[in-house]
């Protein structure tokens, strides 16, 4: 009798491991890439990840902007006249084990910064869940959600979240922090419920 009860609490714990197995390798896996230049976006990824985990990974480019704001604006104006794509220091370790991937970057000049465009482009997102987010100085998205969809034409592109960040024209930097960095979060918990992306 005894020995029947111990088989028998054999067979559930192994039943048990192989469900809980199963359930991790079909877990959602999630990268959250983003763009930032005066760390606003940054603390939104931040808080993404707070809530959702997987891995975080900052854009970084192999010949920095200026510093200077107008010179910047200036650059990011012809590069997005001309089409170019800033080559990218980061590099992503194997981009096809990822199958949620949070995209995030500040509107510049209303539109998607030049640098995200080269990962949009680099990378394969065939299949993939693609969700934007976006600090912009109170002049919204411009086109930048639009754009992603262009260029993610094979993946499942959600609805995207956007919050007022710095201003940097009028020498605003980071604003993220304090009661705005709650309210933010307070924001990215109600998009993360509506969108239906939660920690897997
Ligand atoms: C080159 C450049 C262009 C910008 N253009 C816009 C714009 O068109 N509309 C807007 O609302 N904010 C614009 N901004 C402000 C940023 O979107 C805003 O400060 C954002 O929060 C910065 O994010 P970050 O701190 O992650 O770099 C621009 C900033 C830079 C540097």
């Amino acid at each position: 009798m005894k020995k029947g009860f111990f088989v028998l609490m054999l067979a559930v714990l192994c039943c048990i491991s192989a469900c809980s197995s199963a359930q991790s390798t079909s877990a959602k896996k999630i990268l959250i890439v983003y763009l930032s230049r005066t760390n606003n976006t940054k603390a939104i990824a931040n808080l993404i990840h707070d809530e959702v985990g997987g891995k975080l990974v900052s854009l970084e480019l192999e010949k920095p902007y200026p510093e200077n704001y107008q010179s910047i604006v200036q650059q990011v104006a012809k590069e997005n006249e001309t089409g170019y794509l800033p080559p990218l220091k980061t590099k992503i370790d194997s981009i096809d084990q990822y199958d949620v991937v949070f995209v995030g970057f500040p509107t510049w000049g209303m539109k998607l910064p030049p640098p995200v465009k080269s990962f949009l482009k680099q990378y394969d997102l065939t299949g993939k869940t693609i969700v934007p987010f976006n600090t912009n100085a109170g002049y919204g998205i411009g086109s930048t959600f639009e754009t992603v969809k262009e260029l993610c034409p094979k993946s499942n592109v959600l609805d995207g979240f956007t919050t007022k960040g710095g201003i940097e024209r009028d020498g605003v930097y980071f604003v993220m922090q304090g009661e705005r960095e709650k309210q933010a979060r307070e924001e990215i918990k109600a998009w993360l419920q509506k969108i239906k992306v939660q920690r897997q």
